[in-house]
């Protein structure tokens, strides 16, 4: 691992990703889920900028966190829910 990577566990699984990029960056780039709706629809980023809440996942144990507004950490773990 490089000081520009940092690894993400994801639903129990470690991905590398760029240290400087958003949640919601990093997961669109890994083309994984964020979470389904009540209906069961796989749901995504859609702003970007923290308004639509349409990218939550939990992230270190913490629920409802906007991916978008949460740049990736070391070590960090992200679940869809
Ligand atoms: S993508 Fe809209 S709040 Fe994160």
């Amino acid at each position: 691992m490089t000081a520009r990577e940092a690894r993400l566990i994801v639903d129990g699984v470690i991905r590398r990703v760029p240290a400087s990029i958003t949640v919601a960056a990093a997961l669109l780039s890994l083309d994984l889920p964020f979470r389904r709706s009540v209906s069961g629809q796989h749901r995504a980023a859609v702003c970007g900028m923290g308004v639509c809440f349409e990218c939550r996942v939990r992230i270190d144990g913490v629920a409802q966190q906007r991916a978008c507004q949460v740049t990736v950490r070391d070590g960090m773990t992200v679940d869809s829910e």
